[in-house]
């Protein structure tokens, strides 16, 4: 075994990096999902007190870095924080530069958010710890698609045959693409729902989906969706022009009590948000008390499948 071998253990690199949802086999998402739920049940903690983490995040995040630091937390991991204001990226250091440095520490696993589509499989390229996509440009959000699908599997008992709206900006959301790739790998049938400039028909095309420009079809679709996946408007994201108001798009797309009281969304059983929320422009603050809005599920379930990840990262899928 070469110099690299307390890196890289006895599994190869690629069973314990994820860079996309399209890395995993539905075998290994299902058992992701169970070691998540097994970390969930009960006081599963310091299984791992010699392995060390790297964060390496260059976009803003509360919910993503902090959960993935407190599952770190809960395996026994060392956490080292690396912050991309106050390092040597502000500079002029380049990302691999900083990234090889962080590696050359001797972490077993860099956790990287970038805004940059490409950034996470870069990095994981040219260093020898296993790297998790923690939000990718618009492109892939892979820990946050697992979580959703836990979610909707603990509140509907399965996957398989569901039918999902994403309902608003799918078109800069690296959550909907995962959550499309993922979902339909598990069996769901997914809808796009939104305005034209954030769900435009080659989108929806380019991803194997059909999609609604209005919302009522879209909650009516194919008989009725079981599932609303609401996103939020990535106003930093945005040129001028993709919508007109918030109070426009909230008439339009807004998802509130009275679009779920609507005969169109009479089989829906579930309402998620993966947060931040723009409350009262895509989702209504009432539609967060009603018992089907999922979205403190969601939250919560984001340690226990990073822990999972984590596990993944530092054994390649063999357990402690
Ligand atoms: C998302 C993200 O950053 O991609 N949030 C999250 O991770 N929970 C979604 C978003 O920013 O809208």
């Amino acid at each position: 075994m070469s110099s690299l071998a307390p890196c890289l253990g006895s599994q190869s690199k690629r069973a314990r990096t994820l860079i996309s949802v399209r890395d995993l086999s539905r075998d290994e998402v299902e058992t992701l999902l169970d070691r998540a739920a097994f970390f969930r049940s009960g006081d599963h903690t310091g299984l791992f007190p010699d392995r060390s983490v790297a964060t390496m995040f260059f976009e803003n995040s509360t919910r993503t870095r902090c959960s993935f630091e407190r599952a770190a937390q809960r395996l026994g991991a060392q956490v080292l924080t690396f912050e991309s204001s106050s390092s040597s990226t502000s500079k002029g250091e380049s990302l691999v530069d900083t990234a090889q440095t962080i590696d050359a520490l001797g972490v077993n696993a860099i956790i990287v958010r970038h805004k940059s589509v490409g950034a996470p499989g870069l990095i994981d390229r040219s260093v020898r710890a296993p790297v998790i996509n923690a939000g990718e440009g618009s492109r892939a959000h892979p820990s946050q698609a697992l979580l959703d699908a836990l979610t909707i599997r603990d509140r509907l008992g399965g996957i398989e045959g569901l039918r999902i709206a994403i309902v608003g900006d799918v078109l800069h959301s690296r959550v909907a693409r995962s959550n499309v790739a993922l979902l339909m790998a598990l069996g769901a049938r997914v809808v796009l729902v939104g305005p034209r400039s954030l769900v435009p028909s080659r989108l929806a095309e380019a991803l194997g989906v059909p999609c609604a420009h209005d919302l009522q079809e879209g909650l009516g679709w194919d008989g009725g969706v079981d599932v609303v996946y609401v996103l939020r408007i990535q106003l930093e994201r945005m040129s001028s022009g993709f919508v007109t108001t918030r109070g426009a798009y909230a008439r339009g797309f807004g998802v509130t009590p009275a679009a779920l009281a609507s005969a169109a969304a009479s089989r829906v059983r579930l309402v998620m948000h993966p947060g931040p929320m723009n409350r009262g422009v895509e989702i209504d603050p009432r539609v967060l008390l009603d018992d089907r809005c999922a979205v403190g599920d969601q939250v919560a379930n984001g340690a226990p499948v990073r822990m999972a990840l984590l596990e993944r990262a530092f054994t390649g899928g063999s357990g402690p």
